[in-house]
């Protein structure tokens, strides 16, 4: 396969208009049908985003790590012809993806200015110091569930245990106090949602613009071992470190993309293991060895098998380039398919539709590459690796209360399920205090 990003002079450039073109579901009824469909299309390929706003996706590794990479290629979406245009309109469904300020959407030393003082908040060493707290966090999760039963015995694990979890502990890091949790989970939810009403739009960014002024200020008044707080003082130091909109722009993709993403890999993860009972005994045997190994690798082939991201908004050419032998313009928008990427079969041969933690090849692109990759890969992994091994410790004859048959997240860039119901049972033996820590031994 060719897998070449070249200027657009390349003599065997084929015409956009002889590229297959497919309408992406906003809804997310078939993620993974239709990722088999872009595939199948090409390596370039047109889509449609809601309202027929056109975009490419790159469905092969190689051609899009050269993209994730390419010096040429812009993240600020003022570089998008459309938005340019002013054909992407404030109240469009997908805007509170694509039009922000923060180190997402920023390029070259900006990005770096933004991007660095979130690197020194995430650091090994940082990771280290909390996993004591996370580890008590996630066993008091893990003991309350019997509780949220509902008089059928059913627990929503989305409500109940994936979106407490990497909440708390991204709300911790940012320094945003438990009163406002709630409100932020559902603008979250709503800015990853693909469906989102013009008058929801409109809402939700004034109420995401309020909330974050009120963090800020509380923050300022009362400051604290946070992200928050330093990044204030930051400023207090040096007034060019970085503006209001920016300030407001990285606490708000710290806590979007800390949570929503981890969520979706609890939930990707638990649902994966429970309709493939036997990759879980196998899970369990290694784990009687090595736990640590064990669950890192259920985490790892969740993030190959089930990617927590869809398709990443967005990156745009500053000039024609051609990938693959497709010509795509400057100012176009291209999609990242994270999770079409993972079950590619060039990548993970002719069995890379099945979930199989002992796989050899479970190398994956689901944190992104290049500049941009994610910052928060070695936390999503810490807090998913030991809330899965207490989850499944503490209840080990757990089941899906549904037949996995489950609705999406109706989202283009979230890939999860917005309701994980399941029977907790608890053997006696295995009951815990969070004091003594037992379920993360
Ligand atoms: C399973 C969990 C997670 C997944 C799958 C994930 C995935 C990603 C991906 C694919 C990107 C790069 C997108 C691109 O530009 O193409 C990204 C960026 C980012 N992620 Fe994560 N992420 C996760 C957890 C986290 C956590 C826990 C944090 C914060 C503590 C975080 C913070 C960020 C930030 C700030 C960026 C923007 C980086 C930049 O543009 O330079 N993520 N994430």
């Amino acid at each position: 396969m060719t897998a070449t990003t070249d200027r657009a002079d390349t003599p065997s450039a084929v015409p956009a208009d002889q590229i297959p073109c497919i309408t992406l579901d906003p809804h997310g009824t078939d993620h993974h049908g239709e990722a088999e469909r872009m595939r199948a299309a090409g390596t370039v390929v047109r889509v449609l985003l809601p309202d027929g706003v056109p975009a490419w996706t790159i469905t092969r590794t190689e051609p899009l790590l050269e993209v994730l990479n390419h010096p040429d290629i812009s993240k600020n979406w003022h570089n998008w012809t459309c938005a340019r245009n002013g054909d992407i309109p404030d109240d469009w469904s997908l805007t509170g993806m694509l039009k922000v300020t923060n180190m997402v959407t920023a390029d070259g030393a900006a990005h770096q200015r933004l991007r660095r003082p979130v690197t020194r908040t995430l650091t090994a060493r940082r990771l280290q110091e909390i996993r004591p707290r996370i580890a008590n966090l996630i066993n008091d999760v893990v003991d309350a569930l019997p509780a949220h039963a509902d008089a059928d015995g059913v627990v929503d694990l989305r409500q109940h245990f994936a979106y407490p979890i990497p909440m708390a502990v991204i709300c911790e890091l940012v320094g945003v106090p438990a009163a406002k949790r709630p409100q932020l989970r559902r603008l979250v939810e709503s800015i990853f949602r693909s469906t989102t009403s013009a008058e929801e739009v409109v809402q939700t960014q004034a109420d995401i613009d309020q909330v974050l002024g009120e963090i800020i200020q509380l923050r300022q008044d009362r400051p604290g071992p946070d992200l928050t707080s330093d990044l204030i003082a930051l400023r207090q130091n040096d007034p060019e470190a970085l503006t209001d909109e920016e300030l407001a722009g990285t606490l708000w993709v710290m806590i979007a993309a800390g949570h929503e993403t981890t969520v979706s890999l609890l939930l990707n993860a638990i649902r994966a293991l429970l309709t493939h009972p036997d990759q879980l005994i196998t899970v369990r045997r290694r784990a009687a060895d090595d736990p640590d190994d064990a669950w890192a690798a259920v985490v790892e082939e969740t993030l190959r098998y089930d990617a927590p991201i869809g398709n990443f908004m967005a990156r745009y050419p500053l000039t024609d380039i051609t990938v693959a032998g497709v010509t795509i313009p400057a100012g176009d928008a291209i999609l990242a398919p994270y999770s079409l990427l993972g079950r590619d079969p060039d990548q993970y041969g002719a069995d890379a539709q099945l979930f199989n933690p002992s796989r050899a090849n479970m190398r994956h692109l689901a944190f992104g590459s290049g500049p941009h990759a994610c910052p928060g890969a070695g936390l999503a992994r810490m807090e998913a690796t030991l809330a899965l091994r207490a989850l499944f410790n503490r209840y080990p004859d757990m089941y899906l209360a549904s037949g996995g048959d489950l609705a999406p997240v109706p989202s283009l860039f979230s890939n999860s399920v917005q309701s994980l119901p399941v029977i907790v049972t608890t053997r006696p033996d295995t009951a815990s205090s969070s004091a003594a820590s037992p379920n993360i031994a």
